[in-house]
């Protein structure tokens, strides 16, 4: 997992964060064994922001990959990945590890499960 958490911390330095400067990185762990990472990239519109998170994750898919192991975020203070976050880990993820860390390597693990519990799903589609 330090392999995948240095990954995000990597990914932190390339955010794109002028108007919040919050950065923050994340890196994702495919069923394969490789590792995409993502930074937060903001709009001037701020709704049309990307996290961190989604941009890995969509950055994964784009790639061709559909099926993730653990999920890493780092940013300074170990904030949690927000609630839209939380919906796209979930849907495409389901319930795996999620480390936070934050600007001094302080690592907290966590189930996608506990960060969105009775999630809306495909489930609920059919
Ligand atoms: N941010 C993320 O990248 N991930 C999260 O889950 C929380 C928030 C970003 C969005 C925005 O660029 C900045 O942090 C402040 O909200």
């Amino acid at each position: 997992m330090k392999k995948l958490i240095n990954h995000a911390l990597v990914m932190m330095k390339n955010a794109h964060a002028p108007y919040s400067k919050y950065k923050v990185g994340a890196a994702v762990l495919t069923e394969d064994e490789t590792i995409i990472g993502g930074c937060n990239v903001e709009s001037s519109s701020y709704g049309l922001t990307c996290c961190a998170e989604r941009t890995a994750l969509y950055t994964a898919v784009s790639e061709g990959h559909l099926s993730f192991k653990a999920l890493a975020v780092v940013n300074k203070n170990g904030g949690s990945p927000c609630g839209a976050c939380r919906q796209v880990i979930w849907d495409l993820c389901g319930n795996i590890p999620v480390y936070i860390s934050d600007q001094y390597g302080i690592v907290r693990e966590i189930k996608s499960k506990t960060l969105l519990p009775d999630a809306f799903d495909k489930n609920k589609l059919k």
